[in-house]
């Protein structure tokens, strides 16, 4: 088993499925872990997100985090939108950070197709 993603700002803990890696967004859509977004593609910034612990069980920082979050990289952010899990990790964010509704669409759409492809039943506190 690949580990957990805990996302500590609302208290859920999800265990990453057999395949070894889960999308932190979506599983954070798929069972309501609340870390806010909007865009779901790495434009906006709202997915922003403290790693806490488990930075080396993440996937690499891509272009969009590079252009989004600037030096806030080396402070241990990351986007949600655009990282994926491999092992233990520890997540928070400023619940204030939310401004305005997630584009409906996207969140209709990974709640229906988004985290059953790479997620196991949730392991939740
Ligand atoms: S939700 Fe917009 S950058 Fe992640």
């Amino acid at each position: 088993m690949a580990g957990y993603i805990y996302f500590k700002t609302s208290g859920k803990r999800i265990e990453i499925g057999p395949e070894g890696e889960a999308h932190v967004l979506r599983t954070s859509i798929r069972y309501e872990c609340d870390l806010p977004f909007k865009c779901a593609g790495g434009l906006c910034g709202t997915c922003k997100m403290h790693v806490d612990e488990g930075m080396e069980n993440l996937s690499p920082v891509r272009k969009a985090e590079q252009k989004l979050l600037g030096d806030l990289l080396n402070e241990g952010y990351r986007l949600g939108c655009q990282t994926f899990a491999h092992g233990d990790c520890t997540i928070s964010w400023d619940p204030a950070q939310q401004q305005g509704k997630p584009l409906k669409k996207l969140a209709d759409f990974w709640e229906k197709h988004g985290g059953r492809a790479r997620l196991s039943p949730v392991a939740g506190e």
